[in-house]
């Protein structure tokens, strides 16, 4: 079963950005465990990066035409990308998984953060365990297709 998890803007950055709240595993090394951590799952994992809106709306339908299910941590996305939220429907409307992950909690950081346009239009979310909830996630979505 194949997976494509992405994560939006600044999230390449992971490492050295604010360590205190996104701890210190980069991006590189987040993209092996979870690949990993899919593997041991029988779950056959791609992970992709992008600041671009554009980039991640495109691989939402990529991942509806290819029948590929999504774990997207949007980052700020979240809040208010209306676009992005559009393509996460189209993947959740044909059948797939698409569940929505943070590495915080945002309901316990700023107030503009308590907002996701993206979680109703997802199977679920995950978020406040650090590089954990991607782990949770990729159990997730090997419960619902396995
Ligand atoms: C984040 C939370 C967002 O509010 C923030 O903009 C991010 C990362 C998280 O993983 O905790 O970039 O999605």
């Amino acid at each position: 079963m194949n997976v494509l998890v992405v994560n939006g803007p600044n999230l390449r950055r992971l490492g050295t950005r604010e360590p205190e709240k996104y701890g210190t595993t980069t991006h590189d090394e987040l993209a092996v465990l979870v690949t990993q951590w899919g593997a041991d799952l029988g779950l056959d994992v791609e992970v992709r990066q992008s600041d671009d809106e554009a980039d991640l709306v495109h691989w939402m339908h990529e991942s509806v035409d290819s029948g590929t299910h999504v774990i997207l941590n949007p980052a700020a996305f979240t809040h208010y990308s209306y676009a992005l939220r559009d393509a996460c429907a189209l993947v959740s409307s044909a059948g797939l998984s698409l569940v929505e992950v943070h590495l915080t909690n945002p309901h316990a950081r700023e107030t503009f953060r308590h907002t996701s346009v993206i979680s109703g239009v997802a199977s679920g979310t995950i978020a406040g365990f650090g590089i954990d909830s991607y782990r949770l996630a990729l159990e997730a979505v090997a419960r619902r297709v396995g």
